[in-house]
């Protein structure tokens, strides 16, 4: 095939695939080839602007490793994450909403009691949570499977701290006989996302902060429901109405309830202010 021009190019690339066996890849490129042409073609594309983009993904490339994900916080700030997201867990209304994974998650979180501190030394004001796991029909979920992972009151998560490998503001723990949880941590605070590198570059020139509302991450699975990746977002914060990767719900807002020093929900005698918070999940039953 030769001679191909700006009218021709697009159909020629397509039929380029035709023998290819994978039908769900064929559909996936083939949408993806339409829409790039489309786009190239709907703001007429430069040649330098071409280039600026590649510089742009090498860079993400480039920063990307193990401990950070460049390419998640794009996809994330662009909404696809979001989007994504909220296609995959179409769910009765009555079910908890799904959010965001986020970039910061960790395999093999150390497991914790009902009633421990998963807070394990991270920097922040002491923070008693508890609530319920129950699924649609208001039965208790016992014995799921909790994973909480939160900032500190710098907001950094222990993955981003140099030098630190301990697990801190995060672990595993399960729900009691009766669908209820309870554990210590910190309070929650806003952070930005990592914006140093090429992604913060891009909210700079479009104009965007970098900013998260203060929340809790919570991964809740139990046999027979579908796992629920979520969070717990802090009422009052700033940040509520302009999330830079658009993961808050209405439904996913909570009251963190500031207390003065005293006797804290576990019988703990606190010297110091703390704050309660407690949210009840409802998981969607899996098909
Ligand atoms: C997070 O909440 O941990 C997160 C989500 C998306 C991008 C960056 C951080
Ligand atoms: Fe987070």
């Amino acid at each position: 095939m030769r001679n191909l021009d700006e009218n021709t190019i697009t159909e020629a690339v397509l039929a380029r695939h035709e023998h290819a066996t994978d039908e769900r890849l064929k559909t996936l490129i083939t949408s993806l080839v339409q829409h790039l042409h489309a786009f190239a073609r709907e703001v007429s594309l430069t040649e330098s602007e071409w280039q600026q983009g590649i510089r742009f993904l090498t860079e993400v490339g480039h920063i990307t490793d193990d401990k950070r994900q460049e390419f998640i916080l794009l996809s994330d700030t662009l909404g696809l994450s979001m989007l994504v997201t909220a296609m995959a867990n179409r769910k009765p209304a009555s079910c908890t909403e799904a959010t965001v994974f986020g970039p910061f998650f960790v395999e093999n979180a150390p497991v914790y009691q009902n009633g421990d501190d998963v807070g394990n030394g991270a920097t922040g004001e002491p923070c008693f949570v508890s609530g319920s796991i129950k699924g649609p029909d208001g039965e208790p979920v016992g014995g799921a499977r909790i994973e909480v992972w939160q900032a500190d009151s710098d907001g950094f998560y222990d993955v981003q701290l140099a030098g630190e490998d301990a697990h801190r503001a995060r672990g595993v723990l399960h729900s009691l006989a009766d669908g209820r949880y309870h554990f210590r941590s910190i309070v929650a605070e806003p952070y930005p996302i990592p914006h140093d590198g090429p992604v913060g570059m891009m909210l700079k020139a479009l104009g965007r902060h970098p900013w998260r509302p203060a929340h809790l991450h919570f991964m809740i699975a139990a046999p027979g429901y579908e796992r629920l990746v979520t969070h717990v977002f802090r009422e009052g914060d700033r940040y509520l109405d302009s999330d830079a990767v658009f993961g808050v719900r209405s439904s996913l807002v909570a009251q963190w309830r500031r207390h003065a020093e005293g006797v804290a929900p576990d019988g703990t005698r606190m010297d110091i202010p703390f704050s309660t918070l407690e949210f009840d999940f409802v998981l969607s039953r899996s098909t």
